[in-house]
């Protein structure tokens, strides 16, 4: 899948990842890596190195052909400015999938992330076997933008995971969502 659409006054590619993008893993090493830097309220915290970057493409790419993966990545004049995934978890978890979204600073709060994730979804729900029951998310508490996101998208609150996350120095909770 390729099409180009306007978000915020900018030409943006919304596209599947493809086995050519082996050859350019920098560019996506450096949106991961931007938000790393910016210390964003994601998981990671520490940036990827380029043999790290590629063994997780090829990884994304052998479970996106087993059909245990899909994800759509955004670009803006060879600038990989965001991206969303749905990942089905293994053995007895294999009905949920784990979804997870970045946008690079810069491109945010112009309906990027809105419009990847209604697609991904739309995606995993045709392309996944087995196609998920459940999908499952964790959020900072303090992440507005994120938690907005998803609650439009209906995903609800289920659990807080106490002093889960440790960020700029503090142990804070996590936020389990999910969406049936
Ligand atoms: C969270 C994130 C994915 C949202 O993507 P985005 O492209 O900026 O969001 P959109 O412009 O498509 O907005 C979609 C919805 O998100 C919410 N939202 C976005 N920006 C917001 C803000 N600054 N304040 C409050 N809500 C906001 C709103 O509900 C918005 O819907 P609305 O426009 O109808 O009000 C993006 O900000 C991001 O990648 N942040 C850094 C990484 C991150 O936090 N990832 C998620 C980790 S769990």
């Amino acid at each position: 899948m390729k099409i180009v659409k306007v978000f915020g006054g900018k030409k943006v590619t919304i596209r599947t990842l493809e086995k050519k993008d082996l050859r350019n893993v920098k560019k996506f090493q450096d949106c991961i890596n931007s938000l790393v830097e910016e210390d964003a309220q994601i998981l990671v915290n520490k940036k990827f190195s380029l043999k790290e970057e590629k063994e997780w493409m090829k990884r994304q790419l052998a479970n996106i052909k087993s059909k245990k993966t899909v994800s759509l990545f955004a670009e803006d004049n060879n600038i990989i400015i965001g991206s969303c995934s749905i990942d089905l978890m293994p053995w007895r978890q294999c009905h949920v999938g784990s979804f997870g979204i970045i946008i690079r600073k810069g491109y945010r709060g112009i309906g990027l992330g809105n419009y990847l994730m209604c697609e991904v979804i739309k995606i995993a729900k045709k392309e996944l076997k087995p196609k998920p029951k459940i999908l499952e998310l964790c959020v900072f508490p303090t992440n507005i933008p994120a938690l907005n996101l998803y609650k439009k998208h209906g995903f609800k609150e289920v659990a807080r995971i106490p002093k889960d996350l440790n960020y700029k120095g503090k142990l804070i909770d996590s936020v389990v969502m999910i969406r049936k």
